[in-house]
C-alpha cells in the first residue's frame, strides 16, 4: 500500500506564449481548471499505476473542494483521508509557455491545516510505502516519517519545493527524490561542498554522505539512483517535445514508488517512472 500526504490544489492553468516579465501583464484567451497539488499529483500516479493508494491532505468547504472530491471519485482514488478545513481550498495559479515550461504560485490555503495524525498507526507498517513532499507545514511531514519510519515503513521524500529543513527529518527517510536544482539546495542545506561536481557525481555524494538512496531526475537526460546496498542506475528520458512539464516530477515519484511497491527492483521502478513522467508531458495539466 502507498499512503501518500502533502498538498492537493485546484491548478488554475494558463497557456501563455511567454511569461510575463516584471510589471508586465499577458492575456491568454482561456484557463483550464484542473486538480493539481504535489501530494494529490503523486498519489494519482501511484493510483493509477494500480497501486493501492491512500492520500491524506486537506480542502476547505468550498466548490474548489468539491471539484476535488469529484476528481477523486471520478478517478476512483479513495477520497476519505481529506480533511475538511475552514480554509479555503489550495490553488496554484500555473501558466505555461510555448515551450512547456511553467511558473506557479501556490495559495496553500487548506494545505496548512493537514495533520499527520490523521493517519492511523494501523497503515504504517512494513508493507507500507510513504510519499510525501515539502508543500505541507514540514513538522506535519516530520511526525509523518518519523511515526512510520518507527512501523517499520518506507518512506520517500520527494524534496518539492526545496526548502530549508531541519536535517532531523532525514533520519527518518529511506528513499529522497529530488530534480538538480532540489539536490544542489539539499546538498547546501546538509554541507556538502559540491558546487563544482556534475549531477550523477553529486548524487552519488549526497547518497554516501546521508547513507541514503538518492534518485534525481534529470530531465531530457532521464534519471539517476545512487542505492548504498543496491548500485547505481541510469535510465533514459523519452525523447519527446513537451507540452507542459508540470507535475512531471510529481508523476515521476508516484510511478517509481507504485513499482516499489508492486515488488519492481529500483532500476524496474526507475524506468518506468522516467517514462511514465515524459508521458504526462505531452499534453496540458
Ligand atoms: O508540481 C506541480 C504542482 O505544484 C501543481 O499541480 C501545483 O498545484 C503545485 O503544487
Amino acid at each position: 500500500m502507498i499512503v501518500s500526504f502533502g498538498a492537493v490544489n485546484v491548478d488554475l492553468i494558463y497557456s501563455v506564449q511567454n511569461h510575463p516579465e516584471k510589471g508586465e501583464t499577458v492575456v491568454c484567451p482561456e484557463y483550464q481548471a484542473r486538480i493539481g497539488g504535489k501530494g494529490a499529483n503523486q498519489a494519482m500516479a501511484a493510483h493509477l499505476m494500480g497501486a493501492e493508494t491512500r492520500f491524506y491532505g486537506a480542502v476547505g468547504q468550498d466548490a474548489f473542494a468539491q471539484m476535488v472530491v469529484e476528481a477523486f471519485d471520478e478517478k476512483q482514488l479513495w477520497s476519505g483521508g481529506l480533511r475538511k478545513s475552514e480554509l479555503p481550498t489550495g490553488t496554484a495559479s500555473v501558466a505555461v509557455d510555448l515551450d512547456g515550461e511553467n511558473r506557479i504560485i501556490v495559495a496553500a490555503g487548506a494545505n496548512n491545516a493537514c495533520c499527520a495524525n490523521d493517519i492511523p498507526d494501523s497503515v504504517l507498517d512494513s508493507d507500507t510505502f510513504v510519499l510525501s513532499q515539502l508543500e505541507v507545514p514540514l513538522e506535519q511531514t516530520y511526525t509523518l516519517f518519523k511515526r512510520a519510519y518507527a512501523g517499520g515503513a518506507t518512506t520517500v521524500l520527494s524534496f518539492a519545493p526545496a526548502r530549508n529543513i531541519s536535517l532531523d527529518i532525514l533520519d527518518f527517510v529511506s528513499i529522497i527524490v529530488l530534480n538538480v536544482v532540489e539536490m544542489r539546495q539539499l546538498s547546501q542545506i546538509v554541507g556538502l561542498k559540491g558546487e563544482s561536481l556534475d549531477p550523477i557525481s553529486l548524487a552519488m555524494e549526497l547518497g554516501r554522505h546521508l547513507k541514503k538512496v538518492v534518485v534525481v531526475t534529470l530531465g531530457q537526460e532521464g534519471a539517476f539512483l545512487y542505492s548504498p546496498s543496491a548500485g547505481s542506475y541510469k535510465v533514459s528520458a523519452l525523447e519527446i517535445d513537451p507540452v507542459d512539464t508540470t507535475g512531471a516530477g510529481d508523476a515521476f515519484c508516484g510511478i517509481f514508488t507504485a513499482g516499489l511497491d508492486a515488488g519492481d527492483d529500483m532500476q524496474e521502478a526507475l524506468k518506468a517512472a522516467a517514462i511514465g513522467s515524459g508521458l504526462t508531458c505531452l499534453k496540458l495539466g
